[in-house]
């Protein structure tokens, strides 16, 4: 088969296209704008291998996606390119709503009309698979029970909006126009190459530089950690058995509260790369997020059931192997520092919605 991955050159699409060609089974074609968000370093391993193609595009460029597609010939798209930070998107969510809705409404038209094209016995296979979050389903209290296939939507930011909007899109074109559409919803992931402005990394290049470590409010929201890599193996399930029309839920079931996740983060370097006092002096704790969502959770049970999937690692054995990559790699994360975004607070709401297109 061949997949026709968006946003292959983000944190999550880089670790899925490093997986299928990997994998040796597929072909994979990476259509990606290349945003701020995007690394060509997280594709190295992949570079040259003739089961790779990239092709730099914007979702919303009908023309060229539909050339694109007709070039490549996918049997499914993987849909993951979005503006995916609620910080950025708190500060300026005109990009959000441009590419995670009116993007996602023109790949849709795109993949509508090439779907059409193609003949029977290929329409009875290909797949249009969105990838969305749990943010969709809004905040949980303590003792509220996890999010499910069958939960409400109640986003409440910015960014969750944008991808709730997206995801009925999706839905919606699957039911009116007969695309077969399957739904995807994760927790937070982490991982190696991720770009640096999310929790995990930018408390581990802060640690390892010295500088204070930005815990919002009280640090007590929760947050369910899934690893990159347990992910991509997932979509791949859920891409080739699952079912059309069907939404299925990955989480880690590795609920976290965030400063637990900080002091966790302050042990393993202090272990791995000794400094002079105890990281844990650095934790800050700043004002909070606007909106802040309190509680994710996710139930599991229809990836357990379906497909006999569930997460390979622990939430310690996946962040000491995330540690150690960013110890490791600081030739992929430097040069971001240096020209893209050097880990300033965002997402205070301070010019407004407004002051952002
Ligand atoms: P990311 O920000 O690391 O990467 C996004 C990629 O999409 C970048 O390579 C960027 O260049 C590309 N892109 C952005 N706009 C584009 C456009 N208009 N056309 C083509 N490409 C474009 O994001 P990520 O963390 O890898 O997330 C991938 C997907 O998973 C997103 O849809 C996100 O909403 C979803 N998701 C992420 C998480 C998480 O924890 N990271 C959790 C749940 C869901
Ligand atoms: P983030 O990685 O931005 O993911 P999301 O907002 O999609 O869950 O943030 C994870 C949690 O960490 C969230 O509760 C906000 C909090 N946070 C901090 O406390 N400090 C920070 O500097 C950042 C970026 C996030």
């Amino acid at each position: 088969m061949k997949i026709l991955v968006t946003g292959g050159a983000g944190f999550i699409g880089s670790a899925l296209v490093r997986l299928i060609v990997r994998e040796g089974r597929d072909r994979v074609v990476n259509l990606d704008k290349l945003t701020y968000a995007a690394n060509m370093a997280s594709l190295a391993e992949v570079e040259g291998n003739p089961a790779y193609a990239f092709e730099r595009a914007d979702i919303g460029d009908s023309p060229a996606v539909r050339a694109i597609l007709d070039r490549h010939q996918p049997d499914a798209i993987l849909h993951l390119a979005a503006e995916s930070h609620v910080d950025r998107s708190i500060d300026r969510p005109a990009p959000f709503i441009e590419t995670n809705i009116a993007g996602t409404y023109r790949l849709l038209e795109s993949a509508l009309d090439y779907y059409r094209s193609l003949p029977e016995d290929r329409r009875r296979t290909f797949r249009f698979h969105h990838v969305s979050t749990d943010e969709v389903f809004g905040s949980l209290g303590l003792d509220d029970p996890p999010f499910s296939e069958t939960t409400p939507y109640r986003p409440r930011s910015p960014y969750s909006a944008s991808k709730a909007a997206s995801d009925h899109l999706v839905m919606a074109w699957g039911h009116t126009y007969g695309l077969p559409v399957i739904l995807s919803n994760c927790s937070n992931n982490y991982g190696s190459c991720q770009f640096p402005e999310k929790l995990i990394p930018l408390m581990i290049l802060r640690g390892l530089e010295g500088k204070p470590l930005p815990v919002y409010g009280r640090g007590e929201n929760v947050r369910d950690w899934l690893f990159v890599e347990d992910h991509a193996a997932a979509l791949l399930l859920i891409l080739r058995r699952g079912q059309i029309g069907g939404t299925y839920l990955v989480g880690g079931e590795n609920a976290c509260r965030n400063i637990d996740v900080v002091e966790n983060i302050c042990d393993l370097l202090d272990a791995m790369r000794p400094a002079a006092a105890p990281r844990r002096r650095l934790i800050s704790f700043v004002e909070d997020r606007p909106g802040h969502d309190f509680r994710y959770a996710i139930d599991t049970a229809r990836m357990r059931s379906e497909f006999g999937w569930r997460p390979s690692v622990t939430f310690e054995e996946g962040l000491r192997r995330t540690v150690r990559w960013y110890l490791d790699s600081e030739a992929w994360w430097r040069p971001l520092l240096e020209a893209r975004y050097d880990g300033e607070r965002l997402g205070l709401a301070r010019q407004g919605a407004e002051g952002a297109t």
